[in-house]
């Protein structure tokens, strides 16, 4: 390996993927690492991608692989097919994949393939999580990742059993904490600068929701009864509501416009922005990971809309909870009085260990260590 080459290979697929990167790319840069910023451009809208590296202050990539949008199969292989002559080229000693989106699967494999041929290492940020439901995409793809990888850095303690039942060897896993919150605290005071909600012309207390979980929007059996439990909610409270293309895709496929017609709905939002509605609401309602994790560190109370969480230290340690699964109206309005009853809690108050603002500095000790 020539040293002029960089050393640690950093992908970067979807739009939560950036988030989670963001903070490893400044710590590299930090410490005058070599890297390679690597985007597979499965997330390419201006809302999805563009804002959020400008919002995150982060550097153009190096290379994007323009993969875009397709079934799982397409866009898991397009992934594949075009990182193996980057990776072929650039040669580095880490290749670090985050989160459990179809580019992080898809380049773990890749690498994993040429392992020996390029001498590199597979480091999996975000390893171990679980919702042991293998109908989710992510499940696939955490669960193979993890299989692929040779350092796990996990973001919770409950990470660890899961990783030790599958039989994973304690070595390949250190515990990083959650480098989400890593960006969380770097970008707060900007995003409260932002007034968000206040723009959108909502000057009352609101609940901010989301949605985008293809188990939640893509049947009209399950997106029916979460719509009119948020109407419910809506009779007390105003809902705001940044609505992801593939939500925005379904509403008007399955003819649901007037479901969400009592909503101020929003165009998808920079990281910035979101977290600004994040921190002003009452409540946030959402099948979002990273808005479970970023609520519990805000204080704010959070309702997850789905059957289970791969987040379960949000719950027992954190400000959420999980709705009555199949969802019903009468459901989802328990879940909102039960969050309303709790109330905000101070800033940090109930986060996880290691969900501190330092995991980067310590992912980027663990590749240094093991390099
Ligand atoms: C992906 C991740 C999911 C993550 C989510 C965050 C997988 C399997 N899923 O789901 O874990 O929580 O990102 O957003 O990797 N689209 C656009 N512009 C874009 C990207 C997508 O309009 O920039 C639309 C397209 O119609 C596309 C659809 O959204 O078909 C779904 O995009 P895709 O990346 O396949 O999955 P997400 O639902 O975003």
């Amino acid at each position: 390996m020539s040293a002029a080459l960089p050393n640690v290979l950093v992908v970067a697929g979807a739009r939560p993927n950036f988030i989670k990167v963001a903070p490893i790319m400044a710590e590299l840069e930090r410490r005058a690492m070599p890297s390679y910023l690597l985007h597979t451009g499965q997330h390419y809208s201006a809302e999805m991608s563009q804002l959020i590296f400008r919002d995150l202050g982060m550097r153009e990539p190096d290379r994007n692989l323009a993969a875009g949008s397709g079934s799982h199969a397409r866009q898991t292989a397009g992934v594949m097919q075009a990182f193996e002559p980057v990776l072929l080229e650039v040669r580095p000693r880490w290749v670090v994949v985050v989160g459990d989106v179809n580019s992080t699967l898809a380049c773990a494999l890749v690498a994993a393939k040429l392992r020996e041929e390029v001498a590199c290492g597979i480091a999996h940020v975000e390893a171990g999580l679980r919702s042991f439901d293998w109908r989710m995409p992510e499940e696939v793809n955490r669960v193979l990742t993890d299989r692929l990888s040779d350092l796990l850095l996990t973001p919770s303690r409950e990470a660890h059993a899961n990783l030790a039942r599958e039989g994973i060897e304690d070595a390949r896993v250190v515990f990083a904490g959650n480098v989400m919150i890593d960006t969380l605290y770097r970008q707060l005071d900007a995003a409260r600068a932002l007034g968000v909600a206040r723009k959108a012309g909502v000057d009352q207390p609101y609940v901010a929701v989301t949605l985008h979980r293809p188990s939640n929007v893509d049947s009209a059996e399950t997106l029916r009864p979460i719509l009119e439990g948020l109407t419910e909610v809506a009779r007390h409270t105003r809902i705001v509501f940044p609505m992801h293309p593939r939500t925005r895709e379904r509403v008007e496929a399955l003819g649901l416009e007037s479901a969400i017609a009592p909503f101020t709905v929003l165009p998808p939002l920079g990281y910035l922005e979101m977290l600004s509605l994040t921190d002003g609401a009452s409540a946030v309602l959402t099948d979002s990971g990273g808005l479970q994790e970023e609520t519990t560190v805000l204080g704010v109370p959070c309702v997850t809309l789905r059957e289970q969480t791969e987040r379960p230290s949000t719950v027992s340690e954190g400000t959420n909870r999980l709705t009555r699964w199949p969802p019903t109206p009468e459901g989802i309005m328990e879940s909102y009085r039960s969050a309303m009853a709790a109330g905000r809690q101070p800033l940090g108050a109930r986060a996880p260990e290691g969900w501190d603002g330092a995991t980067a500095r310590r992912i980027v000790d663990a590749l240094v260590e093991r390099a």
